[in-house]
């Protein structure tokens, strides 16, 4: 009898011992859920929206690039009108409206890219984001993207670290909650069961303060802060796997302070000069010191950094230009097929590169960014007869524009050896 009495209250006091552990873990799970869904939500997606279509053209401050800064636009425009507009540019200035017009002339009528596939969330999303960006003062100066060194960092940045933090103090408060309660558990039980341990017949504080080494040494406690620790990491693992070779934002220092905006800016030197290779063959090359040497055997030759195009010349030694963007071997790019055939600018790719004192990777260069475009983009068609009969055929079958998806920009193959 006395011996059943003991084993159920054994029992009893395990399950009330892990009862605080499971409510514990359900809360942080929960918690970390709603967090997730407070920081991640329409603002974050719309930010990769934002970052992988229209970062190339806008940015989310006030400033112009290709097209006008995007600060305001909700006060300057409503959403229907916007999601019009972002859906089908060219068709509202055929329309006629007003305000399409106005501005597609003030922006030397450059068409902008429509976007037909972006859902009225989507563009509510990437709205949400640059009143959010124009917001936060840290993200406006990460958008305006100032080409500091470490770019790359500052991108990971703010909100998942903050995340982070949030839950580690989270975490602190409950343990010491726990702890709390399971001092107040074993004291009880101990009164209840009028157990007479050696602890017992000191002063409360006394019983406390035992109690507190017994609940640091506990196990539960200590199995719960493993837990948290393992969630902890699975998550950051898992957050960081997505973005494993994601370079967007990195901009390394160069061995030579050269400056894409003194050359291709302020003086307007063709990109084609330098990167011969852009319009004709799949990489568009890195001029040699020989292409600077054109200008340079005249001009500031005194300066240190023009000393140093005169070193490797000497030493017959190639420059050490870091690399900014690499695909992976797996993936074939071709810039000709591009640039040449398909008519894009090099800064749909690569931003505004003439503005930039280092050069910076503005575009993810993943997948989905390839994959994005080719399905919204219209194949160049103009004045290229090796189009004609399939233009002719596929507006037989419907009525959209030739998109590069439609004519295999797709298929593995193309992209993948
Ligand atoms: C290829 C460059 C390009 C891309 C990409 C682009 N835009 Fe534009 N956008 C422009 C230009 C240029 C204008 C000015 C009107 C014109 O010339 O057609 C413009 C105008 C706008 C306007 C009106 C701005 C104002 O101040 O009234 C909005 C809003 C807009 N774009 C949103 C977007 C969004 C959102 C995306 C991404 C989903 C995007 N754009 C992608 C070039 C681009
Ligand atoms: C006077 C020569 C010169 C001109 C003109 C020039 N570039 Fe460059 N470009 C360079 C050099 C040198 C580098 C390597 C150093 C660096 O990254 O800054 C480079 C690097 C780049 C890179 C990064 C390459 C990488 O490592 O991934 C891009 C992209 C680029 N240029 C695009 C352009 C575009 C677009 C233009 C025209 C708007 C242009 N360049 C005009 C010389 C030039
Ligand atoms: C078409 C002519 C031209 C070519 C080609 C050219 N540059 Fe320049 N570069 C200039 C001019 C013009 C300046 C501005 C000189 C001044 O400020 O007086 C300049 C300035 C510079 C400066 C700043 C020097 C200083 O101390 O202020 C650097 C560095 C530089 N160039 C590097 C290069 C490199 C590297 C290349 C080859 C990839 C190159 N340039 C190719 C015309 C050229
Ligand atoms: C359709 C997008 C796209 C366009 C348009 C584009 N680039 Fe690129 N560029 C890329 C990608 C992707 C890479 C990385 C290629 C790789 O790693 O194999 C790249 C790499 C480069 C590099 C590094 C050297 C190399 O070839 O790998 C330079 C320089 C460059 N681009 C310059 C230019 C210039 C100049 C133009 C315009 C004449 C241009 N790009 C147009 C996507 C583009
Ligand atoms: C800014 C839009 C844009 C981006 C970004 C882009 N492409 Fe393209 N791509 C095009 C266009 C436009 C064509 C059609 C050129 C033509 O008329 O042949 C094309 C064609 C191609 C083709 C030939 C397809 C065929 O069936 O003939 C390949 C391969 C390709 N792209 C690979 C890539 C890869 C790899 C990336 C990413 C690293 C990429 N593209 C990113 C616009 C883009
Ligand atoms: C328009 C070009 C393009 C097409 C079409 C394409 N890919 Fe890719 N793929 C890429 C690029 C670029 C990368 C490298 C992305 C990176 O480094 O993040 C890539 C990466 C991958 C990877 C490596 C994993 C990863 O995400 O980095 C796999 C696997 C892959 N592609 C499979 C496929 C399959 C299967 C198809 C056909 C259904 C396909 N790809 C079609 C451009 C393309």
């Amino acid at each position: 009898m006395n011996k059943q009495r003991k084993k159920t209250s054994f029992f009893s006091q395990k399950i009330v011992r892990r009862l605080p552990l499971f409510t514990f873990l359900v809360v942080v799970l929960g918690l970390s859920q709603a967090l997730a869904q407070g920081t991640e939500g329409d603002a974050a997606k719309g930010e990769t929206l934002f970052k992988n279509n229209c970062a190339s053209c806008h940015k989310v401050t006030a400033e112009r690039s290709v097209g006008p800064g995007l600060k305001g636009i909700t006060e300057r425009r409503d959403v229907p009108w916007l999601v019009k507009w972002i859906h089908n540019p060219s068709a509202m200035i055929a329309s006629g409206d007003e305000y399409a017009v106005k501005i597609y002339n003030e922006y030397n009528k450059v068409q902008m890219t429509s976007f037909p596939n972006l859902s009225e969330d989507d563009i509510k999303g990437i709205l949400a984001y640059i009143e959010q960006a124009n917001a936060a003062p840290a993200a406006q100066a990460e958008a305006t993207g100032a080409p500091a060194a470490g770019g790359a960092t500052a991108q990971a940045g703010a909100p998942s670290d903050l995340f982070i933090l949030v839950l580690v103090a989270l975490l602190v408060v409950m343990l010491l909650v726990l702890g709390v309660l399971l001092v107040i558990v074993t004291i009880l039980s101990k009164a209840v069961g009028g157990e007479t341990t050696e602890g017992s017949e000191g002063t409360f504080m006394t019983r406390l303060r035992t109690s507190l080494t017994k609940v640091a040494g506990n196990s539960v406690v200590r199995s719960a802060t493993i837990w948290v620790f393992v969630l902890l990491v699975v998550k950051a693992t898992i957050d960081g796997a997505f973005n494993v070779g994601v370079q967007q934002g990195y901009a390394p220092k160069q061995p030579i302070a050269f400056s894409h905006k003194l050359h291709a800016g302020d003086y307007k030197i063709d990109c084609n000069y330098c990167h011969t290779g852009a319009s004709r063959s799949r990489s568009a090359h890195i001029p040699s010191a020989n292409i600077c040497m054109n200008c340079h055997g005249v001009i500031k030759k005194e300066s240190p950094e023009i000393q140093k195009i005169y070193e490797a010349i000497e030493n017959d030694r190639p420059i050490e230009w870091v690399r900014v963007h690499n695909l992976p071997d797996l993936a074939y790019f071709n810039h000709a097929q591009h640039v040449n055939v398909g008519g894009l600018q090099c800064q749909q790719c690569h931003g505004e590169i003439e503005k930039m004192e280092v050069v910076q990777q503005r575009s993810s260069l993943t997948m989905g960014w390839c994959i994005d475009c080719h399905r919204k983009t219209d194949v160049n068609t103009k004045g290229n007869a090796y189009y004609d009969n399939l233009v002719q055929l596929h507006g037989q079958e419907n009525k959209g524009a030739l998109k590069v998806a439609d004519i295999g920009g797709l298929e593995c193959s193309k992209c993948h050896y």
